[in-house]
C-alpha cells in the first residue's frame, strides 16, 4: 500500500499537508550531493548552518506556501514565524534536517514535523494533530502518525512511499542513547545512567536526535538529552524536535519526559525553547522520573 492510500481522506487538508511535505522529502534527497559545504551563516543557536540546512528550510516553506490550509511555519533555521496563507487552518513546526552536523560523515539524518490546527505553533505537544519524519539513510524513509498509530513507509525507485511497518510499537530490547558531556551531568541523571548500566542496556548514540530515537522506537530502550552543569533546559529544541518525536513516541505506546512529567503538557513561551528530554519506553521514563523525586 502506497502513503496516499494509508492516509485517511477524512481530513483532506491534513492529507494533503502530509503528502506535500513527503513529496519535499525526495527534492531534500536529491540536494545532498552538491550541497554538503557548509554556509557562513549560524542559526539562532549560534550553530552553524550547512548548505542543506538552508537548503531543505527553503524547499519546505516554499512548498506549504502553496497549500491554502497552511498558516504558518516555525521552523528551527528561522528566528521568526513565516505567516504564509491567512486564513489556513494549519500551523506546522519544523526542522528541516536534523542531525546535519553528521552530513559529512555520511550518517542519517532527517527530517521533523509538527502539525497543529491552530494559526500558531504556541501550543503544547498533546495537542497535535499529526507528526511525521523523514529519514535519509541508507533507505529513505516517512514515519507518520495522525494520532492513530505510527506507520512507516520506505520511498521506492519509483518516487512512491510504500508501506513497510503498520501500527509500530516500541521495541522491548534494553538501548540506551545518553547525550551531552558525561562530566556536566546533574546527579539523578548519573544515577539513572548507573542504573540502566547495571541492567544491562548497550549504548547507541549516533549524534543525530531523530535517527537515535528510530532506533529505540524500533527496538526499544531510551533517548536522553538531559539538563547538564551550564544548561538547565539541555540542548534539544521543544517545539521542533521534543515534541513532534515525543507526540509519535507515545503514539507507539512509550513516553517522552523532561524527566518530571510529559513533555507533551509543557505551554511553550518562545520559539527557541529547549527542554531537558527523556524519549523511549514507559519503563525508562518512570525510572528516570522516580530518581528525580530522590
Ligand atoms: O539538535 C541537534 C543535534 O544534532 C541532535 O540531532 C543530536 O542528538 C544532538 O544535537 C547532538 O548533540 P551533541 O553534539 O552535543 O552530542
Amino acid at each position: 500500500m502506497f502513503l496516499e492510500e494509508h492516509i485517511p481522506a477524512t481530513d483532506p487538508d491534513l492529507k494533503d499537508l502530509i503528502l506535500k511535505i513527503a513529496d519535499q522529502g525526495m527534492v531534500i534527497r536529491a540536494g545532498f550531493q552538491c550541497r554538503q559545504e557548509s554556509c557562513d551563516t549560524t542559526n539562532v543557536y549560534g550553530e552553524t548552518q550547512v548548505q542543506m540546512d538552508v537548503f531543505a528550510d527553503e524547499v519546505i516553506v516554499t512548498a506549504l506556501g502553496k497549500l491554502d490550509c497552511v498558516n504558518s511555519v516555525a521552523s528551527e533555521e528561522r528566528p521568526d514565524i513565516v505567516s504564509l496563507n491567512k486564513g489556513g487552518a494549519f500551523s506546522v513546526t519544523m526542522d528541516p534536517l536534523d542531525g546535519s552536523s553528521l552530513m559529512g560523515v555520511n550518517l542519517t539524518v532527517g527530517t521533523i514535523i509538527g502539525i497543529y490546527r491552530n494559526s500558531s505553533p504556541f501550543n503544547p505537544g498533546r495537542e497535535m494533530v499529526g507528526a511525521l519524519y523523514i529519514l535519509y539513510g541508507p533507505l529513505t524513509t516517512l514515519t507518520y502518525t495522525i494520532g492513530k498509530g505510527v506507520h512507516e513507509f520506505v520511498l521506492n525507485e519509483g518516487g512512491s512511499y510504500q508501506l513497510q511497518h503498520e501500527d509500530l510499537r516500541i521495541g522491548s530490547s534494553r538501548l540506551y542513547a545518553p547525550g551531552a558531556l558525561r562530566k556536566k551531568w546533574l546527579p539523578p541523571h548519573r544515577r539513572f545512567i548507573r542504573k540502566l548500566e547495571e541492567k544491562g542496556y548497550k549504548l547507541r548514540f549516533s549524534g543525530s536526535f531523530v535517527a537515535d530515537v528510530h532506533q529505540i522506537l524500533h527496538k526499544g530502550g531510551v533517548f536522553t538529552y538531559p539538563a547538564f552543569e551550564g544548561s538547565e533546559d539541555g540542548k534539544l529544541r521543544l517545539l521542533f524536535e521534543a515534541n513532534p518525536m515525543g507526540f509519535m513516541i507515545t503514539q507507539a505506546g512509550g513516553a517522552a519526559s523532561n524527566g518530571r512529567g510529559n513533555i507533551l503538557d509543557i505551554s511553550p513561551d518562545k520559539l527557541d525553547q529547549r527542554v531537558p528530554i527523556y524519549i523511549g519506553g514507559k519503563r525508562e521514563i518512570s525510572m528516570i522520573e522516580e530518581e528525580m523525586l530522590i
